[in-house]
């Protein structure tokens, strides 16, 4: 077995990377979700499927591959491979890992999805040469990656780094963890739609992308109502960055993901906000790029998480 593949399930598609031992993407497949929240059985189901579709398409079998590496949005125990809770899913406490290893027969490697997606940026893209950065991602939620010293920071529990559900207001609007006042609830992609009025159910499908975009270049185009809701975004995730500043200090903060296309999260205004909410020292602020990544490079980073994974596995043994 000289490959893994990773997976990532977003809201709407999940995307398979078939990766070798160099860290070469060979092959990529997009499979579209059934629904935008499945249950443990159905999310297992849907994993086997996307994996047989990309390994036979990609003339191999799952049989040729070492592992398969899984990032999934919540609160995920990486070490057991438990998903405590996901927007993705409609049940609580799945143990994931066991229910796929059951099936699949290969290792199986859970994480959070945007922790892979500083694995990804730690080993081929802007954290390359950092030993210390974060990764905010903003895509249909918001997330976080933390590489402290080089290694993935998760929290006692296996499962800090929840940026998105930082508390930003006191009984504020509602977000999609249940609870209230999270940035996430006002900053990430359905918030913004809600904030416009535009039906909630039609969250995650194609038209709500587009209505976002129309939202978007309305708002460019002058309209106070767009404008003023962009605007509350970017303040409000410009607060939150500072947040991290404050009590990281990182060399660099890497903004990820689909939704950095929408320059209102890091508009120079936004990062104006940002300079004026750390605490003030003599000193330069820490670095904020900007990478403009798909959903590939979060199947990459767990694909590459797999890769680690059986390694490790394979040094214990001796
Ligand atoms: C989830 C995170 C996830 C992020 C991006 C948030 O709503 O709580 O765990 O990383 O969305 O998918
Ligand atoms: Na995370
Ligand atoms: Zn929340």
């Amino acid at each position: 077995a000289h490959w893994v593949a990773g997976i990532k399930v977003s809201n709407k598609t999940a995307t398979v990377a078939l990766m070798d031992f160099e860290g070469h993407t060979f092959a990529e497949f997009e499979t579209p979700l059934p629904k935008s929240q499945l249950s443990g059985e159905d999310m297992v189901d849907f994993i086997l499927h996307s994996l047989e579709t990309a390994t036979s398409e990609a003339g191999i079998s799952i049989s040729d591959l070492s592992g398969l590496g899984v990032g999934v949005a919540g609160i995920i125990d990486a070490l057991r491979g438990f998903v405590y809770w996901s927007p993705s899913m409609t049940e609580r406490n799945v143990d994931l890992r066991d229910m796929l290893e059951n099936v699949i027969p290969l290792p199986v490697f859970i994480d959070n999805d945007a922790n892979l997606v500083a694995k990804a940026e730690q080993l081929f893209g802007m954290g390359k040469s950092h030993r210390d950065f974060i990764v905010v991602t903003i895509e249909h939620g918001v997330g976080m990656g933390i590489v402290i010293d080089g290694q993935i920071y998760r929290g006692t529990r296996g499962c800090g780094a929840e940026f998105g559900h930082t508390k930003v207001h006191l009984n504020g609007a509602l977000c999609r963890c249940g609870q209230r006042g999270c940035l996430e609830a006002y900053v990430a992609d359905y918030a913004v739609l809600r904030e416009a009025s535009i039906v909630a159910s039609s969250m995650g499908d194609e038209t709500s992308e587009k209505k976002l975009e129309e939202l978007f270049n309305a708002a460019k185009a002058g309209d106070p109502l767009a404008k003023s809701i962009f605007q509350r975004a970017g303040t409000m995730f410009a607060m939150g960055l500072a947040n991290i500043v404050n009590i990281f200090d990182p060399e660099l903060i890497i903004l990820s993901g689909e939704r950095m296309q929408f320059d209102y999260l890091y508009a120079d205004e936004v990062l104006e906000v940002m300079k004026k909410s750390v605490v003030q020292i003599d000193a330069p602020l820490p670095q904020v790029k900007i990478h403009k990544w798909g959903d590939l490079m979060w199947a990459k980073g767990a694909a590459a998480y797999a890769m680690e994974g059986v390694t490790e596995h394979a040094i214990r043994k001796i």
